[in-house]
């Protein structure tokens, strides 16, 4: 360790590190385009300038490593007029559309000149322009609107190595275009250059004029599309400010660095998995029995009449969180019952895979952890009692098949889902289940991490968690996880120790 002195105070701090992370290790604010934690560094935006005594010019923080005894100003009067010369620059170009630029309202440019500039542009000649682009199907690019960070080329040719973006031409005259508009189409990680580009330059299609970003709620949450459980935001719609009413409908799905997994980035299955969530029509809106609608309490009563049986049998899910899993697994422990788990679902990966997983389900390693038997081993008996969890995505074609007889066979059969399949078809009871973003629950990823996915809307139509239909004594997921965490791996577990990046077991 060495020490080193930022704006006056003390620091150890290891050895090797930047200025700029180190800085951000200690909460201090040092503006930046062109660093990003998990690309090359291209020290090209000079936006990080900072002063360090001795040295004769202002040095890029996310390019100098510290020293022992080196002191660093990042706020002095020689820094101010670094950080207002270099955005006077990057301006001198811009077309300033914030009023019909997607990115407005979460855009470096935007944020650093209001709080590192403000001051009107000097420039008096014509403004160069290039054409709004589609470079992809999912993707559009305004040059116009670049800062020249390269944090899309980076992406593309250091994390995909697909090399369909690049800058042309030289000097005041270079900007970003696309070389090959059909591997772009193609690459499973593309939209990524939306999230890691600072301003408005490269954003998706499908958002586009869609939503403003100050009328959507950002909810931190657990990708359900693979066992990878990346970190993500998924941005609601959310009216109140401008309407009476909540829409709450998902707009958008983006990346959330988890850097204890090493998350930067996330797949485009994963980002435009939310249009499954959105189909409000085919949920399932009410508990249904035989066809017919009937009441919360009715169902609550139902089930605990039919469940008094001695041959039951209960179904986790790979798809489902810890807290619903655990509830069901203690109900089933109660009454003696048999506990299985599906396989979950395995597909061709695309390539490049990079960090998808190839099982498709976020919370796979639960039950594998609770060293469940798969349910290839339900014998064949016909059980009394039977209940399924299910969720949107997908189980393994076998698993799938064996379920369904079982369900078939079962006198009395309970499945728990928020879309109906062809489980709740076969089944006698159909109970609504929220879906991830309506709920606090946490899963563990294929690394082992346990993570928690956070409630941001509230349950739609009479959902409700299942630990309610099933009566048992709980008042929060929040408990279940506690309990689970205790029995199953003999730790104390709770919200504040999962933390923002998880817990690792
Ligand atoms: S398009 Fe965005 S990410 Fe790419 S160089 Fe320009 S500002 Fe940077
Ligand atoms: S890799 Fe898996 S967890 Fe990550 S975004 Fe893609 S589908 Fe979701
Ligand atoms: S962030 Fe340091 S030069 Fe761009």
């Amino acid at each position: 360790m060495i020490t080193v002195k930022i704006n006056d105070r003390e620091y150890q701090v290891e050895e090797g590190k930047t200025i700029l992370e180190v800085a951000k290790e200690f909460g201090i604010d040092i503006p930046h385009y062109c660093y990003h934690p998990a690309l090359s560094i291209a020290g090209n935006c000079r936006m990080c300038l900072v002063e360090v005594k001795g040295m004769p010019k202002p040095m890029t923080a996310c390019s100098t490593r510290v020293s022992d005894g080196m002191e660093i100003y990042t706020d002095s009067e020689i820094v101010k007029e670094a950080r207002k010369g270099v955005l006077e620059f990057i301006l001198l170009d811009h077309p300033v559309d914030c009023p019909i630029c997607d990115k407005s309202g979460e855009c470096k440019l935007q944020d650093y000149y209001f709080k590192y500039s403000a001051q009107r542009s000097r420039y008096e000649f014509p403004k160069e322009r290039h054409k709004v682009q589609k470079i992809s199907k999912k993707i559009y690019l305004n040059p116009n609107r670049c800062v020249l960070c390269t944090r899309c080329v980076r992406f593309l040719s250091e994390i995909t190595k697909t090399f369909e973006l690049t800058t042309v031409e030289r000097g005041s005259h270079t900007y970003i275009t696309c070389v090959d508009p059909e591997s772009l189409d193609n690459n499973p990680f593309a939209s990524n250059i939306s999230d890691i580009c600072p301003v408005g330059a490269l954003g998706l299609n499908e958002f586009r004029f869609k939503k403003r970003v100050w009328f959507t709620k950002k909810v931190k949450a657990i990708c359900q599309g693979c066992s990878a459980g990346c970190n993500i935001y998924v941005d609601v719609s959310n009216r109140k400010q401008l309407l009476d009413g909540d829409d709450d409908e998902i707009v958008r799905i983006h990346t959330a660095e988890n850097p204890k997994l090493g998350q930067y980035f996330i797949c485009d299955e994963g980002r435009y998995s939310y249009k499954l969530y959105n189909d409000r029509e085919s949920r399932v809106k009410v508990p249904v029995l035989e066809g017919e609608e009937i009441t919360v309490e009715n169902a609550v009563s139902l089930i605990k009449e039919k469940a008094n049986v001695r041959k039951g049998v209960v179904i986790l899910s790979p798809l489902h969180s810890i807290e619903e899993n655990y509830a069901a697994y203690l109900f089933a422990r109660e009454r003696g019952f048999d506990v299985f788990r599906p396989s979950s679902f395995r597909k061709d990966l695309p390539e490049p895979a990079l960090f998808i997983e190839e099982k498709k389900s976020p919370n796979d390693r639960m039950l594998k952890l609770m060293k469940l038997p798969k349910v290839s081993e339900i014998e064949e008996i016909d059980y009394d009692f039977a209940l399924f969890l299910h969720n949107v995505g997908k189980i393994h074609s076998k698993s799938e098949v064996r379920i369904l007889s079982v369900l078939k066979k079962s006198t009395f059969s309970v499945v728990f889902e928020p879309v109906l399949s062809e489980f709740g078809r076969n089944a006698n009871l159909v109970l609504p289940a929220p879906i991830f973003i309506e709920e606090n629950g946490c899963y563990i990823n294929a690394k082992n991490l346990v993570q928690r996915s956070h409630k941001g809307v509230d349950y739609m139509y009479l959902s409700k968690p299942l630990w309610f239909f099933l009566d048992i004594n709980f008042k929060s997921e929040e408990e279940l996880l506690a309990v689970f965490a205790k029995e199953q791996l003999n730790i104390e577990l709770d919200y504040n120790r999962l933390g923002t990046e998880g817990f690792e077991l």
